[in-house]
């Protein structure tokens, strides 16, 4: 049997695209181990965004050395965003790498390992499907219960924010019918999924492929409709990542009707200062950011924004930085992704410099961190004695509370409508994972909700044998 070890870097669609290999290696009769010596191909799914994930490929790359020297045969691939972006040239520089493959050439991976093993030298195949694009299916797991789970819209991304690789690494916008979309969510729900997460570089941009209707605001929020009435199984339906120039009126009313849809949306703002948000070619104000946050806020009681924010762009003052700490607090994010701006290759902002010194970008990391920090923790804290209904997604990393014995508790994860993360503690021989049930929030932890159950649990959540729950794994995955 031929063996399989993935490590994926990076963001969510990597993550997705990790399950991908793993479906077409599958097919190709591989099966996964997690123990590099026992693998016949290693391989790393990586992230370009910023420079830091490159270095942790690298290093990664480095810690295989040892091994690869005592057994040559082990095949090292490089997948994902640095293969797109480096090419062939990727191969020189990692003497140990013997295949790059780009995001869009995932299912030609076995043929490429095979000519390799067959004594081949190193092979890069990294060319987008622009003319036919292909969208890789997600397949239910069979024999494990896997509640939440993603499905791509679109893919590549044609808004060239001056300071981001994925137009380059992903390339250009290409759009997933419909009526594949529908049916891949169907699928998925049919074999247990109750959570669906659209993915898209610009997700809320889609529309029906062909069909030139940028300005038809509609498109989005009527895929969001369909497969709310197609799929009733379905219990939660996210999306990300949602550009703010396309949060249209009839997506807040989709956030409105549709109770499907979480009280919670990801849109990423990257700077409060307007003079920024021009150069880093944005295609919004401050205030249009603010008018349409404010409209998905009101779509629904108590909704909830994160976002991502970039700091030390090219040229930021000061006063631009205290411009984005007071967007933080006038739309009152939860959470947030900060970032110390990196500059990358074959991206615009290149020619601006990089001209905030690397202590002033720490410095004001470090503020806004502790502003969003400041905001979370009063969100979390005013939520304590609250009620709210959780998905429950599986069995706790933390261990239940230190008052009750051990093994008489299980402690379970999940997530609130607003993407909250909430532990609850059970008696032992339920297993809460894929139900919905109400909890009330007891305490708040730094980020996270604790919280009881409102009613007993469920028959149905009698725990399942011993056999199924240990066919439940997670991918690994190292942030970037
Ligand atoms: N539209 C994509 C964005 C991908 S990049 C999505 O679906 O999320 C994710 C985030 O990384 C961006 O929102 C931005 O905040 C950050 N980022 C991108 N390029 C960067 C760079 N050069 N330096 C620092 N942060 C960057
Ligand atoms: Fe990057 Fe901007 Fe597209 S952040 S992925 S160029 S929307």
């Amino acid at each position: 049997m031929k063996r399989f070890l993935i490590q994926t870097f990076g963001c969510q669609m990597n993550v997705h695209d990790s399950r991908r290999i793993e479906e077409v290696l599958a097919a190709d009769g591989y099966a996964p181990t997690d123990q590099p010596e026992l693998a016949d191909l290693i391989l790393f799914n990586t992230c370009s965004v910023r420079e830091k994930a490159e270095h942790k490929l690298r290093s990664a790359v480095g810690t295989f050395r040892p091994l690869k020297r005592q057994r040559p045969d082990t095949v090292l691939a490089v997948a994902g965003c640095m293969a797109q972006e480096h090419g062939e040239a990727l191969l020189e520089e990692l003497d140990l790498v013997d295949v790059l493959i780009g995001p869009d050439n995932i299912p030609e991976l076995p043929a490429l390992v095979r000519s390799v093993q067959g004594g081949a030298p190193p092979l890069a195949r990294t060319v987008f499907d622009l003319d036919d694009p292909s969208f890789l299916h997600a397949t239910p797991r069979t024999g494990q219960r896997e509640v939440c789970s993603f499905v791509t819209v679109m893919k590549g991304c044609d808004e060239r924010c001056s300071f981001c690789i994925v137009p380059h690494t992903r390339g250009a916008e290409r759009y997933r019918p419909a009526d594949d979309i529908v049916a891949e969510v169907a699928a998925l729900v049919a074999g247990g999924v109750r959570e669906i997460t659209l993915l898209g570089q610009t997700v809320n941009s889609w529309h029906e492929p062909g069909q030139q209707s940028h300005d038809d605001e509609s498109q989005f929020p009527a895929l969001l409709r369909r497969i709310a009435t197609e799929v009733p199984g379905l219990l939660r339906l996210r999306y990300t990542s949602p550009h703010p120039r396309h949060v249209t009126p009839s997506l807040v009313a989709a956030h409105r009707e549709l109770e499907v849809l979480p009280a919670h949306v990801h849109l990423p703002v990257q700077s409060g200062s307007d003079r920024l948000l021009k150069r880093m070619i944005r295609r919004y104000r401050r205030a249009d950011y603010v008018e349409r946050a404010r409209a998905l806020q009101g779509a629904r009681p108590g909704f909830t924004l994160s976002t991502d924010i970039i700091v030390g762009f090219p040229g930021e003052t000061e006063q631009d930085f205290l411009q984005t700490l007071t967007l933080v607090e006038e739309v009152g994010f939860v959470s947030a992704f900060c970032f110390k701006y990196s500059p990358r290759p074959y991206t615009p902002a290149l020619k601006l410099g990089d001209d905030v010194s690397e202590e002033v970008k720490s410095e004001r990391l470090s503020r806004l961190f502790e502003q969003v920090e400041r905001q979370q923790q009063a969100h979390l804290d005013a939520l304590v004695g609250t009620r709210t209904r959780v998905l429950f997604e599986g069995p706790s990393k933390q261990s239940p509370v230190a008052e009750l014995p051990a093994a008489a508790t299980a402690r379970f994860s999940g997530r609130s409508d607003r993407h909250d993360i909430v532990h609850v503690d059970v008696p032992a021989g339920f297993d809460l994972t894929g139900h919905v049930l109400e909890a009330r929030v007891t305490h708040a932890n730094r980020h996270s909700l604790v919280g009881e159950l409102t009613a007993a649990p469920p028959e149905e959540a009698r725990a399942p044998a011993v056999e199924e729950l240990a066919g439940r794994t997670r991918l690994p995955v190292l942030g970037s």
